[in-house]
């Protein structure tokens, strides 16, 4: 296990970032192109380790594609050009690709193996491997096919009417995804919208997709035509510049490029009510998502309560909003927020344990945290459990620790934003240029 000191007790940040691409955006545009007819192009792909880990699943099936930093090319013959797989494929911590290849997976007439890592083999499947059975597929694995490895021999699929007991964009992408490849019509229904980046991006590559309230539908059969996808900056790693942004003195940072789609803005949202002053301008649209550039200064906080539908919206945002919530004046909940409990790491008992050894006042719930604000944080050495947005989010609360602080298992940010210290760097250098 390797161990990095932070950076602490900085007194500005100041400068102009372009955050790398939108992971689940970069995730689709793989695997959408691997499975259309013809060339797709990917400008903006983010080169992190789980949509890298996307590509060499796909390529072990045959697809041809040549990736060079944020560019992506992909040729294929469509998804009936995917070959059975002679090696297994490993989709190491990423939870989108095990479960999107799995709705793949599951109308393919041959033989598949998914392995992941130690976080991917407790994170539960049964979510998407029961609704793919039902569709016909034969899926089997550890513990009846709940968890990793899983092993896949799919065809002949029927379209089903599902209703998910989750609001979670992988379990509906899973499903629509099998839809496209099985006989007739499926529906999926979910508690509360989840982000839609699978429904615009099949509707991009020609598919024909229609939404009813919270219900989405794809007819069987439809063939994908490859395109070109130009992938917008990833709003849950701006999430960390943006809070870093707020709760550091004297700064100001502005972000370009980054993805508005409104199933994902939820973190703006919550900023805006808490009183950071934000400022939202050059709004536009690629592929038809939503992108804007963002600034933000150094804000007075007041604590507030988040729960209810925003949850879906800033799911992966919540590790740095409970930061966000120790800087602010009084008492912030957050509620509603079991599926913390099943991301990388238990994100509920992981945020909590991590932000008490720096001070910080927060309790866990069941269904999410109270913060108690505003709270001086100070150092410690702090451990990211092999989880991305932790390590981040830990990364960000050192800049305005006051004492030395250490973070074990800093790689694990790697996974969805490998450039991040480069880029803290460049906020805290801008200062001395
Ligand atoms: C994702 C959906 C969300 C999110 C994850 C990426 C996606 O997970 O937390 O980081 O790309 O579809 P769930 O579908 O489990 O909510």
């Amino acid at each position: 296990m390797t161990t990095q000191p932070l950076v602490t007790n900085i007194t500005s940040l100041n400068g102009t970032i372009q955050v790398p691409g939108d992971k689940s955006i970069s995730h689709r545009a793989v695997m959408f192109g691997s499975i259309a007819k013809g060339k797709t192009t990917i400008t903006g792909f983010l080169p992190g380790e789980d949509c890298l880990s996307t590509i060499s699943c796909f390529k072990k099936m045959g697809v041809t594609i040549n990736q060079e930093g944020d560019y992506v090319e992909i040729q294929s013959d469509g998804i009936n050009g995917l070959k059975e797989p002679f090696e297994i494929l490993d989709v190491g911590n990423s939870g989108t690709t095990t479960r999107l290849m799995l709705g793949i997976l599951a109308t393919r007439p041959f033989h598949s193996v998914i392995i992941g890592d130690e976080s991917i083999a407790k994170r539960p499947m049964g979510r998407v491997t029961v609704p793919l059975r039902q569709m016909g597929a034969s899926i089997d694995g550890r513990n009846n096919g709940k968890y990793t490895p899983l092993s896949i021999r799919g065809g002949n699929t029927t379209g089903i009417r599902y209703e998910s007991p989750v609001a979670s964009a992988q379990v509906k992408s899973a499903i629509l995804l099998a839809g496209l490849g099985s006989k007739g019509t499926t529906t999926v229904t979910e508690p509360a919208l989840s982000r839609d980046h699978t429904e615009r991006m099949l509707a991009a590559f020609g598919a024909n997709i229609t939404r009813e309230g919270l219900s989405v539908s794809i007819e069987g059969g439809q063939e994908l035509k490859g395109t070109t996808i130009e992938v917008p900056g990833d709003i849950s790693s701006a999430a960390f510049l943006l809070v870093a942004g707020a709760i550091v003195p004297n700064s100001k940072i502005t972000l370009k490029n980054v993805g508005m789609n409104p199933t994902r803005t939820g973190i703006i949202e919550v900023l805006k009510r808490m009183g950071a002053d934000l400022v939202v301008f050059n709004e536009r649209t690629a592929n038809g998502e939503p992108i804007a550039d963002l600034t933000i200064v150094t804000s007075e906080l007041k604590g507030i309560d988040i729960g209810g539908d925003i949850i879906p919206t800033l799911i992966d945002e919540i590790p740095i909003i409970a930061l966000l919530a120790t800087q602010a004046e009084g008492k912030t909940t957050i509620r509603d927020a079991e599926e913390l409990k099943v991301k990388e790491t238990n994100r509920i008992d992981t945020v909590v344990s991590e932000l008490k050894k720096m001070g910080a006042n927060i309790e866990a719930t069941d269904d999410g945290m109270v913060v108690y604000g505003k709270e001086a944080l100070c150092g410690a050495a702090v451990e990211s459990y092999g989880d991305h947005r932790i390590g981040m989010m830990l990364a960000i609360a050192a800049l305005i620790a006051k004492s030395e602080a250490v973070l074990h298992n800093p790689e694990a940010i790697a996974v969805s934003y490998p450039n991040f210290f480069q880029h803290l760097d460049q906020l805290i250098q801008h200062n001395n240029i």
